[in-house]
This record gives structure tokens, C-alpha cells and sequence, in this order.
């Protein structure tokens, strides 16, 4: 069954994987720069770029050894062109174009979105055992939620996507990165902001919901003022800045975690009624989380218990970015027959559309 070499850097994470036929995981290799970037509260752009290049061959090398496979062995090399930063996306690109041309190897382009769907596709026999699940059945409904995304899209089949819902303002993943930053939990803010929310009472503070009246459309910035405001109030400061951050902490004590758990709350309600509502209105047989924010254990287990139909969320490390999930969607791409050609650039912007 053929083998493709996924590569991810369109962010802050330089990754590598090796996956058969679209679904079996055979290596999955992350070099993460979180660390790196934690200082300065978020990810540095040209700082990105440069770690890529230092960690590109290094994790190759590592998935291609971690899957006892050579060169000889691959089918193709997939890669992230789009969306993501220029820069990051550049590196790999160009690593997997000069490796493509130098091996003779079909090399293809994987938007980083779609990638975020397929990551519902991939199985790993190392912790789930050697039968992998069924595929997704088509139509279904896909949240996508990232760090720059919030999108609800309907999948009729491979490569078939529509959109039918965004965010206005920020991104999911962004709303939980700047909660963080408020309550002082550090970046990046999910995880932070979910490890803290247990600890708390969601129904503590009543924070606003954005439905916009009949539209699958987010919107996250208002509840993100209304935490802020609530901060504010709850540590008798006029007004939140950064160097006061563990001064605000302080004072705001027990709060902290029932500020995250009912903003956590708030967050995931919405994204569970309008998913669930699309999926209804579409006739959807089933609906796929995808992205960082699908990590989200109460995302999930809201979806699980209030869909009427069955819910896909791959393991938490598959959801974060990485590259089984590139190497899987090039796969259906190379399936097709939708090869790159040597002009293949990056783009910051890729939509999902096809
Ligand atoms: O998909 P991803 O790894 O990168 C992008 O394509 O953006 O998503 C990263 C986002 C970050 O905003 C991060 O805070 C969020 O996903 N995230 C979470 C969790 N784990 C990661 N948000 C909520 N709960 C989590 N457990
Ligand atoms: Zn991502």
C-alpha cells in the first residue's frame, strides 16, 4: 500500500510523518517551538522560519527511521502550502520541492484545512490497535477550529468541501489564547485555559453568546470584551494591562478558574448548537471535529452528548497541527491524480474550496 511523506511547517511546529494509504500512521514526528516562541506570548514569524529550516531534514529523517522505511519506499511527498505564515510555509515547500526533484518523487500540495479534516482519517495501530475504524461516510459536517480558523463546512465527498459558516472576528483558538493572556495562564492558551476550567464552576459567570440570529457565522470578540470587563470588575482595577497581569491574578483568586470554565462554556455552546443544527439541515452522517480547538475535552464530550448523530475528533495530538495529517490528505490528492507541479508556491491565504 503506497506511503506518503507528510510535512508540516506552516506555523510553529516542524513536522513530519509517514502514512499508508491515506489512514495508517507508520511515523508521526512533531519538533514543536513552543517554547521558544512562550516568550514572547506568541508565535515570532521570522523566528518560525528560521527553526523550520534547523529542524526540516533532522525530523524527516527521524519519520523515515521511526517507520523503518527508505526513500525507495515512499509513493510521494505532500506538503502544507497554504494557509498558514509565508514564511514558515516557504521552508517547507521548498524543502519538499527540492527533495521531490532530487529523487524523481510526485510531489503534492495539501491545504492545511483540509489536512485539519483528514486527521479524522488517520489510525494508529501503536495505541489503537491493528483494525482500523471505517472511514467517515460523506455527507458530513466538518467544525474546523484552530488557532486562524473557525469554519463549518459540508463534505459531500474527497476534495468536495463547501463552506457554510466562518468566524467574523477571532478565531476559536485565538478567543482561548487571549483568555489566557488575560487570566495570566500562559501561551499556548487551550490547553491552560481547559487545565484551569476544571478546576471551576461554568455557570458562575453569565457570559454572552454570539448567535447571530440564523447564520452557522462565529463570533468571538464580544465574549472576550465581556471577560475582560468581568477581570476588571472582579479585581477593582479600571482597567487590564499586561505588566499588571499576576497583580490581577492576586486578586482575582478563586475566580480564576470560573472565569475559564464559563468562558470555555460559553465557546463550546456555540459551536455545538450551530454544528449541530448544520448537520440536521444537511443530513449529515456524521460530524467531524478538526483542528487545535478539537483537542478540547469539553468540546468534545458537549458535541458527543448532544448530537443526535455520531462524532469524530481524532486522538488530541492528531488535532493540534502535525503531519500524519498532511501525509493523509495528500493521499487522497495523489489518489486523484491532483499532482504539483514545480511551480507550486505558497499561499498565505488558501482557501477550502473544491
Ligand atoms: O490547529 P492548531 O494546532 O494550529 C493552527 O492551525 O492554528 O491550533 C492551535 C490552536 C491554539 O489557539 C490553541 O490554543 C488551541 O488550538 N488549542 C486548544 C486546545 N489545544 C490546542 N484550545 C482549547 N482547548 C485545547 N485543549
Ligand atoms: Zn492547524
Amino acid at each position: 500500500m503506497p506511503l506518503i511523506l507528510g510535512l508540516e511547517t506552516s506555523c510553529d511546529e516542524t513536522a513530519a510523518a509517514i502514512v499508508e494509504a491515506g489512514r495508517i500512521i507508520r511515523s508521526n514526528v512533531v519538533a514543536t517551538q513552543i517554547e521558544i516562541h512562550a516568550r514572547y506570548g506568541g508565535v515570532v514569524p521570522e523566528v518560525a522560519s528560521r527553526q523550520h529550516v534547523l529542524a526540516g531534514l533532522p525530523v524527516i529523517d527521524r519519520a523515515l527511521e521511526a517507520a523503518g522505511a527508505g526513500w525507495a519506499d515512499l509513493a510521494a511527498i505532500a506538503v502544507t502550502h497554504g494557509p498558514g505564515l509565508a514564511g514558515a510555509l516557504l521552508v517547507g515547500v521548498n524543502l519538499a520541492k527540492g527533495i521531490a526533484f532530487g529523487r524523481a518523487m510526485p510531489l503534492v500540495g495539501v491545504n492545511h484545512l483540509e489536512a485539519h479534516i483528514y486527521a479524522n482519517w488517520l489510525h494508529d495501530p501503536a495505541t489503537d490497535g491493528p483494525e482500523a475504524p471505517p472511514e467517515p461516510e460523506f455527507p458530513v459536517v466538518c467544525l474546523i477550529v484552530s488557532g486562524g480558523h473557525t469554519d463549518l463546512v459540508v463534505m459531500r465527498g474527497h476534495g468536495q468541501y463547501r463552506r457554510i459558516g466562518r468566524t467574523r472576528d477571532d478565531a476559536a483558538g485565538e478567543a482561548f489564547d487571549k483568555i489566557a493572556r488575560i487570566l495570566g495562564l500562559g501561551f499556548p492558551g487551550g490547553p491552560a485555559v481547559q487545565q484551569t476550567a476544571g478546576g471551576g464552576d461554568r455557570t458562575a459567570f453569565d457570559l454572552p453568546r454570539a448567535w447571530l440570529g440564523e447564520s452557522y457565522d462565529f463570533s468571538f470578540s464580544g465574549l472576550k470584551t465581556a471577560v475582560l470587563r468581568e477581570v476588571e470588575q472582579q479585581a477593582r482595577v479600571t482597567r487590564w494591562t499586561p505588566d499588571q497581569t499576576e497583580a490581577i491574578r492576586a486578586r482575582l483568586g478563586g475566580a480564576i478558574p470560573d472565569l475559564a470554565a464559563s468562558f470555555q462554556d460559553a465557546v463550546v455552546d456555540v459551536l455545538v448548537e450551530k454544528t449541530i443544527r448544520a448537520a440536521r439541515e444537511h443530513r449529515a452522517t456524521e460530524i467531524l471535529l478538526c483542528g487545535g480547538v478539537a483537542a478540547n475535552s469539553h468540546l468534545r464530550t458537549e458535541m458527543q452528548s448532544r448530537a443526535p448523530i455520531p462524532v469524530r475528533a481524532a486522538r488530541p495530538k492528531y488535532c493540534t497541527d502535525n503531519a500524519a495529517m498532511v501525509a493523509a490528505s495528500g493521499y487522497f490528492r495523489f489518489a486523484a491524480g491532483r499532482l504539483a507541479g514545480w511551480d507550486l508556491d505558497v499561499e498565505p491565504n488558501l482557501k477550502l474550496v473544491g
